[in-house]
């Protein structure tokens, strides 16, 4: 036993003694102390050849032994991996560096920034608000009350214990944020993601995006949306365009109108996107409803303004050629890079 801890000691010198700069003397570190025919193991055998009762003694040396070289091992691996790494970068300081894959900006962004910045040389700021809403802000100040059959057109998603939080539906919420504010004028765009509990098919999906717009002040018409949104479209879909109003209804806006663009696919002859039609419907729109406007702290005898809503996946379905709207969110590289040279 005695002589057993002996030797021990000794290799335990000659381990500490050791220094490894390099793969080939880690690895010699490693099968001279810790191999199949290394110390460690012969220690072992030997300790088996001890009586009984030394065998507990020898083999708490033998393992704090064994550990001692695993320490040192792990030890000399690490340095002599940061030295190897060193010597290669400093062999070719000219060798390219790994590929980083460039990514390409989503469609759904592509789309929206044009919108927003046709909007912001109209002097329109950009505002966002929160997609999980209470029911005032999504509903309520819109003029849409509990109950009201209009919520039907518009059906979210709500949390079981609190049915006054939910997913906002439009991003209607931020138009009502920025009037409560109470600062006026106001000539705001609201990009964001909203929510509605559909079937999920190639052409709807219970998530999608959407740019709202709001201009309030004295004095603000009817004339003045067509001409925003005239210009809009010019800038959008090009010279050629032509649009249509068609009268609507939103409990929010009174009067009401949906916005149809001449298809800009055909150019209004007539084609499976625009049905045969030659038109493309693109946004819905109209004039403050004033219960709205008083919702909100303004004063409605003093203060006007009109508000429109267009989705963003419609547009850029059209633009792009995209058949089906699962395509957005399904995160495939292959789709998302075909958009690396898109504007
Ligand atoms: N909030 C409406 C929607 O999501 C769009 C809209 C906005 C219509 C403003 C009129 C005025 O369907």
């Amino acid at each position: 036993m005695d002589e057993l801890i002996k030797k021990i000691e000794e290799y335990q010198k000659e381990l500490l003694s050791f220094d490894a700069s390099d793969a080939s003397q880690t690895e010699e570190f490693r099968i001279k102390f810790l191999g199949t025919k290394g110390i460690v193991k012969s220690l072992m055998a030997e300790m088996k050849a001890l009586p009984a009762e030394q065998k507990k003694e020898a083999g708490k040396w033998i393992n704090s032994f064994k550990e001692l070289a695993e320490q040192k091992y792990q030890e000399f691996k690490a340095k002599t991996q940061q030295i190897s790494a060193a010597q290669s970068a400093e062999a070719d300081l000219t060798l390219p560096g790994d590929e980083i894959p460039l990514g390409a900006r989503h469609p759904v962004s592509l789309m929206r920034n044009r919108i927003v910045s046709i909007f912001r040389r109209l002097g329109f700021s950009v505002a966002d608000g929160p997609e999980i809403e209470d029911d005032w802000h999504n509903f309520g100040a819109l003029n849409l009350p509990e109950h009201h059959p209009a919520r039907d057109m518009q059906d979210t998603f709500y949390i079981q214990q609190d049915p006054a939080v939910l997913l906002r539906t439009h991003t209607s919420n931020v138009q009502i944020r920025e009037m409560e504010k109470g600062k006026l004028p106001i000539r705001g765009i609201y990009p964001g993601r909203v929510y509605r509990n559909e079937t999920i098919s190639a052409r709807s999906h219970c998530f999608f995006h959407q740019v709202e717009g709001l201009y309030v002040d004295e004095n603000v018409s009817f004339a003045d949306l067509k001409q925003t949104l005239y210009f809009f479209v010019k800038e959008m879909f090009g010279k050629e365009a032509r649009v249509r109003f068609r009268p609507s209804y939103f409990p929010f806006t009174e009067p009401s109108a949906e916005m149809d663009v001449s298809c800009f696919i055909c150019g209004g002859e007539g084609c499976s996107v625009c049905k045969k039609t030659g038109w493309v419907e693109i946004l819905g729109c109209g004039m403050v409803h004033p219960n709205v406007l008083s919702n909100c702290g303004i004063n409605p005898e003093k203060y006007t303004g009109f508000a429109f809503g267009m989705g963003i996946e419609r547009p850029a379905m059209l633009k792009y050629g995209i058949q089906d709207i699962r395509l957005f969110s399904e995160n495939d590289i292959r789709f998302l890079k075909s958009f690396c040279s898109a504007v």
